[in-house]
């Protein structure tokens, strides 16, 4: 990366002849933001073992930090937090969540309901991001915030809040967790409405640190005024993240791949399932739960005859919103194709990725159609190594490193330190397990 926060790496991809090795992942990038941030306002002191490596959640600890949380390196490599016990300080600076929406959102959500001025900024992407989503709640709840065209920086006069009962326009996890860490801030109870049930990392993390939540099949409702306390942890590992990897090795007979540790939230693992219908052989082990979340191990074989078909649509995209790039790069090589519907939120991530999927396919020479909310990839495609453009988004750069894989001649990723907002270790690990 350079200075002006722009990615400009490149890395060489060679095809691949299969993956095999075991794998465990450095920790689930969902739960180590809602950790690093809920640590920051609980009492006391928390230690977390397997903090995710990405820089995402970097800038969470960083906001923490600038928060008055006291932060340090244990020897165990844990990362300890001393909270502020409910009393966040204000900064004299403003705070950077970096690339991460997850930050900026849930941050949004936490500070509404602090005394004082705070202000949000990003960097170019997550400034083209929309925000009104979470500023709409949190107003409702009577904080004061004012964005610019609906976009960052978020600039929050938190204070005394009132609960609201809310129900989500857009499925989205990160203006969930918004709407709950203002509520256990506000006056009353606050009651969350989803059509989707989005990732529940929140509700966990939340009654992981002591809170008390209640829930409908469709709703969820936290009661303000409760104290949070640290706790000892260690995050699972990201299950999103090993989703590149389950994707390229699925391509592969001759496949076999472990990961031990691995998060397995029933609101995250849908990429099991769709993997399974698409032919692969999963199987899981030694499931275990902590602080709430599912933990275990889980190998991955591939079908001789190689990937079926599938189409995600409906709530299904809303819950493989992250998985979609990696399954629709991976599409061209299956039997029948891959359709994707409903996923408009594409558009709005850290790129157009839609748009960015289409066309890095396209410069591999695959046949794509492109819809305002999906794509249609057929299957039974040979493609070609090319130069990719990552458009500086980490999901990118990873899902287009698995397409080359089975490509002919290599490809060149461009701005592949992108990888290294979720996952830096991607492309050693890649080179790690792939056989060539
Ligand atoms: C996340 C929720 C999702 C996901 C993002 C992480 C979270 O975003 O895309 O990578 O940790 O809550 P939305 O909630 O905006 O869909």
């Amino acid at each position: 990366m350079d200075t002006s926060g722009t990615h400009t790496v490149s890395r060489t991809v060679a095809p691949a002849r299969n993956l095999l090795g075991s794998l465990r992942l450095p920790g689930d990038k969902s739960i180590s933001h809602r950790y690093a941030l809920l640590a920051a306002y609980a009492s006391g002191t928390t230690r977390l073992r397997n903090f995710s490596t990405g820089a995402d959640c970097a800038s969470s600890l960083g906001c923490s930090e600038d928060l008055g949380a006291e932060t340090s390196l244990g020897d165990d490599g844990a990362i300890q937090i001393v909270g502020t016990g409910g009393t966040l300080h204000v900064p004299a600076a403003p705070l950077d969540c970096g690339n991460s929406g997850s930050t900026m959102r849930m941050l949004a959500g936490l500070l509404a309901g602090q005394h004082g001025t705070f202000t949000l900024i990003g960097d170019a992407s997550l400034s083209r991001r929309p925000m009104e989503r979470v500023r709409k709640p949190l107003m409702q709840m009577a904080a004061n915030i004012t964005l610019t065209d609906g976009h960052a920086p978020v600039i929050i006069k938190g204070g005394a809040l009132t609960a609201i009962d809310y129900t989500t326009p857009v499925p989205s996890a990160q203006v969930k967790t918004a709407v709950l860490f203002a509520g256990l801030q506000a006056n009353g109870i606050t009651t969350l409405r989803e059509s989707v049930r989005t990732r529940d990392h929140g509700e966990l993390a939340l009654r992981a640190f002591g809170a008390e939540l209640s829930r409908t099949s469709d709703s969820i409702s936290i009661a303000g005024g409760q104290a949070l306390t640290g706790i000892d942890a260690t995050i699972p590992g990201d299950l999103s993240s090993a989703a590149f990897f389950l994707c390229a090795a699925s391509l592969f007979p001759e496949s076999n791949l472990v990961f031990d540790g691995l998060g397995l939230n029933p609101t995250r693992a849908t990429l099991l399932d769709v993997l399974t219908s698409l032919g692969a052989r999963i199987s899981v082990l030694n499931l275990e739960e902590k602080h709430g979340e599912l933990v275990g191990t889980v190998q991955l074989t591939a079908p001789r005859e190689g990937l079926g078909a599938t189409t995600i649509s409906g709530a299904l995209a809303a819950q493989l919103i992250d998985e979609l790039p990696v399954l629709a790069a991976i599409a061209p090589y299956t039997r029948d194709g891959i359709r994707i519907r409903d996923a408009k939120e594409l558009r709005v991530k850290e790129s157009d990725r839609i748009a960015l999927v289409a066309s890095n396919l396209r410069a591999m020479g695959a046949v794509v159609e492109e819809f305002e909310d999906g794509l249609d990839v057929r299957g039974g495609q040979k493609l070609h190594g090319a130069e990719i453009n990552s458009g500086g988004d980490h999901r990118i750069a990873m899902a287009f490193a698995v397409a080359a894989l089975r490509a002919t001649g290599e490809s060149v990723i461009h701005g592949a330190d992108a990888a290294a907002i979720s996952f830096p270790e991607f492309f050693d690990l890649l080179d790690l397990v792939a056989e060539r």
